[in-house]
């Protein structure tokens, strides 16, 4: 089985992607962690479906797993949440030498990275991303956290996996507006990265989604391996798209557009703002819109949303009120650049334009 390493401080993990791998996932982390007793965090859609399969394995493996589950959707990526799972792990006997496994999508892996950082000061997370999303990008790069009512991810650590185990065969239960936004995060990569995968994606007929979410595995793992704390800028390159997707998510309530469906908008309004700022050409911004509608991707904000609420979220944003607006922009396809010369107004520009 071909794995990617991703280096981080003091070790690398490695991520495996391939299919059948939830049935091998006892012998896949039997060489690598020795604590018998583990706990299997999941939601409840996700255990319905998978969690039979792991503890099977896992035990036949001679590990002790104990399901814990957390209803579906990011309420539940909580402290009260994650106060529970400790005090269910507590029960249920886990100690310093026991782990965690992540079974789910990047809510599950957010949650579940967070407790095993501050259960017994931080016990190994073993991560098995089952959404496209997660196995291309929040399994991988270590940050976890959950969420207050003031906002998103604003409590939360930094807990590299153990391992990364993506099977590729839990995608097909995955719904198919959950599905399609992961492709924008691979989008991104491809946009921010690697002109070839980006001509890949235009002729992608849906072979090889193993190879494909390699790939991205590549990608992010390198960037993040480059800057694994977020200090140097390597690391903000991921945001492209972004900056106004987070924005548009809030405007929408978290309601009315997926993660992904936010970020498609947010790289068409990044890409006019790089058209204007940093030379990047029409056709290669055309080039963008088609590939993300492909995907099936939002090119357009509806007519009727209001672009006053993006603008004014965009405004709220905590990096903005402190002066400081840092921006990624691509000066073509396959490369980007953060700049500091893009301004409120220009934002607000392209977020008219959408
Ligand atoms: N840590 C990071 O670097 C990072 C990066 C990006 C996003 N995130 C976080 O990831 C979360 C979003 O992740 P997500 O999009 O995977 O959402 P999610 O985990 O909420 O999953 C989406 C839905 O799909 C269901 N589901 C998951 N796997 C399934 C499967 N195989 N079959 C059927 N249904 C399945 C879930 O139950 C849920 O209802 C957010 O909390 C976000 O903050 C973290
Ligand atoms: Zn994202």
């Amino acid at each position: 089985m071909k794995s990617i390493n991703v280096q981080a401080t003091g070790r690398s993990y490695e991520v495996l992607v391939g299919p059948g791998l939830l049935g091998q996932i006892g012998t896949i982390i039997s060489p690598k962690l020795k604590g018998a007793a583990c706990a299997l965090i999941s939601d409840e859609n996700v255990a319905r479906l998978y969690a039979d399969r792991v503890i099977r394995a896992l035990t036949e493996a001679g590990f002790r797993p104990t399901l814990m589950t957390v209803p579906a959707g990011e309420a539940s990526k909580t402290m009260e949440r994650a106060e529970q799972l400790c005090s269910r792990m507590i029960e249920a006997g886990l100690d310093r030498s026991s782990f965690a496994v992540a079974l789910g999508g990047g809510m599950v892996g957010d949650l579940a990275g967070f407790v095993a950082a501050i259960y017994h000061r931080g016990i190994p997370c073993v991560q098995v991303p089952t959404t496209l999303l997660a196995q291309v990008d929040s399994s991988i790069g270590g940050k976890t956290a959950v969420n207050t009512s003031a906002g998103k991810n604003l409590i939360g650590t930094w807990h590299q996996p153990e391992l990364v185990i993506c099977d590729v065969d839990t995608l097909e239960s995955l719904p198919r507006r959950e599905f399609r936004q992961g492709f924008a995060e691979i989008i991104k990569h491809a946009v921010i990265r690697d002109t070839a995968m980006f001509e890949a994606l235009e002729r992608f007929d849906g072979a090889d989604l193993a190879a494909l979410i390699r790939r991205n595995v590549e990608i992010k793992g390198a960037v993040v391996s480059a800057d694994e704390r977020e200090l140097t800028g390597e690391r903000a390159l991921l945001n492209f798209g972004h900056t106004i997707g987070h924005a548009i998510e809030r405007a929408g309530n978290y309601r009315d557009f997926l993660h992904g469906e936010a970020v498609s908008l947010g790289m068409v309004a990044a890409s006019q703002i790089s058209v204007r700022k940093a030379g990047l050409t029409e056709v290669e911004r055309e080039r963008l819109i088609r590939a993300l509608e492909a995907f099936e991707l939002p090119t357009r904000l509806p007519s009727d949303f209001s672009r006053e609420k993006i603008t004014s979220a965009i405004r709220f944003d905590k990096k903005f009120a402190r002066g400081e607006v840092r921006f990624v922009v691509i000066p073509a396809i396959g490369c980007a650049r953060l700049v500091d010369n893009v301004t409120i107004a220009d934002i607000e520009t392209a977020v008219k334009l959408l």
